[in-house]
């Protein structure tokens, strides 16, 4: 199928847990995958999850070696990440500028832990065990909420701290 339309903000699918991938190596599985893939690089995006497609499954990507949405990042590993469970590796919280390519034209800042463990499974079914931090911690993060059908904007703690992209990095890629 390839570029798949991204659904935004106000779609109600974008709030409804996803449901765990029961079978791995499937056609359907590298299908998802290579449209997820082709449409997160058509944006730009970090990453991309699958409900943003309208596909209530376990299932995000992410990574790039550098972004034009996110100058400054440090590049972060291109991941399959299936069925992922994340845990904190400590209580440590850093604040940091995030998009969404469902809430397009916009940042907040929001709170993450700067260190995650997290586990799940590639588009073979192999494990993944990842120890992170900075910047891949953050997209992690942010794409796992995804499939608790939870959006950044829910997370910004101080709404002054939200708005147009235009207005609050000028000069960047608006999105
Ligand atoms: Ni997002």
């Amino acid at each position: 199928m390839g570029l798949r339309p991204v659904l935004r903000m106000g779609d109600p699918r974008l709030l409804v847990p996803a449901d765990p991938v029961r079978e791995f190596g499937t056609a359907a599985l590298a299908e998802l995958l290579a449209d997820m893939h082709a449409t997160m690089l058509a944006l730009d995006g970090a990453g991309l999850a699958a409900p943003q497609i309208g596909v209530p499954l376990q299932v995000v990507i992410f990574g790039f070696e550098r972004n034009v949405r996110y100058p400054d990042a440090e590049a972060v590993p291109e991941t399959v990440l299936i069925n992922p469970l994340l845990t904190p590796e400590s209580e440590e919280l850093e604040d940091g500028w995030e998009g969404c390519l469902s809430v397009p034209g916009m940042r907040g800042l929001v709170h993450r832990y700067r260190r995650i463990r997290y586990l799940g499974r590639d588009a073979a079914g192999n494990e993944l065990d990842r120890s992170v931090g900075g910047f891949h911690a953050r997209v992690v993060q942010h794409e796992v909420d995804h499939l608790h059908g939870i959006l950044y904007p829910m997370r910004i703690r101080d709404l002054r701290n939200f708005g147009f992209t235009a207005e609050i990095a000028p000069g960047s890629p608006a999105d």
